[in-house]
């Protein structure tokens, strides 16, 4: 008896009581053996191919069928493209049924049946909370059968979780600024905490000041709304290891009184899709990583010009005593930063991962889809980058070179927050942050590129992308003790 598994997307009961579309994989090179029936001059004069998540409507016996190419090797790895091809390909559709086993040639069921329902979930994503009638013309029904076992069920339960942790993190990015005040994405995290079974201590102001995030309070200062820091942990008997995650939360970054001008402001809201990511990560982390101490630590603000901001050439004590002038008030991400990382090195964690919308040069250096990865630890470095390979976001490997480090020295404080030279923004940045994790192994991730997107393509959507919730959930959960650097 094959499994059948109900993905139920945007459930709308009058539409999905209908026949299911079905969806037939097609490999390349054996379309018309792969496609019986139909006609072959309809499918070249198509263009259809069969590569990788192509799709095309056909006349079947018995109503429509959706063929989707399944490119030359036909492995569990293109299947989130593929699942994501077919949810856009059958929008119109109430109910699609989706044969796991009929699209994979061999092996890795659970692994082919993971991926694509994490592609046709994430791609169905669409963020109308804000709208009097919702634009959402997404498939309102998958059926994926994927044959039996409990190994498939459990695949398909870990995609189904990790979609919804994805779109946790895309919902906290695309909501503006105005309604997500640092104090409303602190009783986000609370819920979830609450949720997932999760530890959650969350400073207001007064705990702030009174514990010294300098960094944190000097960006806010020019707000009405007040600062939080939000601290979430996961620690059972024995842990196998203690990871802790960073998230930048800037919940709206105007760039204080060094402005930023106006078309740049656009995306601002996103600011905090590091907190979002840190977040979602989170609520996976139980199910993934069970054995894992996981400690994350929130700074929440936004970044505003009050009549009392901070001003160019304001000096700043952090966390762990180390003074910063704030020469571009602009650069305020690596001010919060600074003291979330000292609190984490503090907790005594074995390694820190810190995820933040950090510098628009990261853009220009790896475009718009690719993170920046700094580390102080060659293993860190590789761990990271096998995972990101395996579910599919795009991360690239940046040097801290040590002669950027004079471009942060500064002439009255121990740090300045605008590098002297003109070159290679995302790293000095990281060379700053550096400065206050000591000797702890640590990895930066600079996403301010993947975070969010202006058009829809593969299992992304228009707006926050959740980046890097599954590279970070990966990590978690294939953990070891780390070598000495
Ligand atoms: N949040 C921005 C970085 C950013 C820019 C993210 C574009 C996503 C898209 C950050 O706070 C910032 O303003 N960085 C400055 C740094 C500069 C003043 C050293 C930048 O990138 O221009
Ligand atoms: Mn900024
Ligand atoms: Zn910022």
């Amino acid at each position: 008896m094959p499994l059948t598994i109900t993905v139920d997307h945007a459930p709308n009961p009058a539409a999905v009581d209908g026949q299911a579309l079905e969806v037939r994989g097609v490999r390349a090179g054996s379309v018309a053996a792969d496609a019986p029936g139909v006609d072959q001059a309809l499918l070249a004069a198509a263009g259809f191919t069969a590569k990788v998540a192509q799709t095309v409507m056909v006349a079947g016996e018995g109503g429509p069928v959706l063929l989707v190419g399944l490119g030359e090797d036909v492995s569990a790895a293109p299947m989130r493209r593929v699942g994501a091809a077919i949810a856009r390909a059958s929008s119109a559709v109430a109910h699609v049924a989706v044969d796991v086993l009929g699209l994979l040639d061999s092996g890795d069921r659970p692994g082919a049946a993971r991926e694509l329902t994490e592609g046709l979930v994430l791609a169905s994503y669409a963020f109308d909370r804000y709208k009097e009638r919702s634009t959402d013309i997404s498939l309102a029904r998958a059926t994926v059968v994927a044959g039996g076992g409990k190994r498939v069920a459990d695949a398909i339960g870990a995609a189904l979780r990790t979609a919804e942790a994805v779109a946790l993190a895309r919902d906290l990015v695309n909501t503006p600024g105005g309604d997500l005040t640092p104090r409303a994405f602190a009783d986000v995290a609370k819920k979830s905490a609450d949720q997932f079974g999760l530890g959650c201590e969350v400073l207001d102001k007064k705990a702030i000041t009174r514990e010294k995030l300098g960094g944190l309070l000097g960006v806010n200062r020019g707000s009405s709304q007040e600062p939080r820091l939000v601290k979430l942990t996961f620690e059972p008997d024995k842990p196998r290891g203690h990871v802790a995650l960073v998230g930048k939360g800037v919940t709206f970054d105007s760039g204080g009184l060094s402005i930023k001008p106006s078309a740049s402001m656009e995306w601002m809201k996103t600011d905090m899709a590091g907190a979002a990511a840190v977040l979602a990560v989170m609520t996976l982390v139980p199910k993934v990583a069970p054995k894992m101490k996981v400690s994350a630590y929130i700074p929440l603000t936004d970044n505003m010009l009050g009549p009392d901001a901070t001003r160019v050439g304001d000096i700043l004590t952090t966390r762990n005593g180390k003074t910063v002038e704030v020469l571009n008030t602009d650069a305020e991400g690596r001010l919060i930063l600074a003291d979330a990382l000292a609190l984490a090195v503090e907790d005594g964690a074995d390694a820190i991962v810190d995820v933040a919308t950090l510098t628009g040069a990261c853009m220009v250096a790896l475009g718009d889809r690719t993170a920046g990865l700094m580390s102080n630890h060659g293993e860190l470095v590789a761990r990271i980058m096998r995972t990101s390979e395996e579910v599919g976001e795009a991360i690239w490997h940046l040097p801290m070179p040590e002669h950027l480090r004079a471009t942060i020295d500064s002439e009255v404080a121990d740090l300045r927050n605008l590098s002297t030279s003109p070159y290679g923004g995302t790293l000095s940045a990281a060379l700053f942050l550096k400065e206050f994790v000591g000797d702890v192994a640590w990895a930066h991730l600079d996403i301010a590129g993947p975070s969010n997107s202006t058009a829809s393509y593969d299992e992304v959507t228009r707006g926050g992308t959740g980046f890097g919730v599954r590279t970070l959930a990966g990590l978690l959960a294939t953990w070891s003790k780390l070598p000495k650097a």
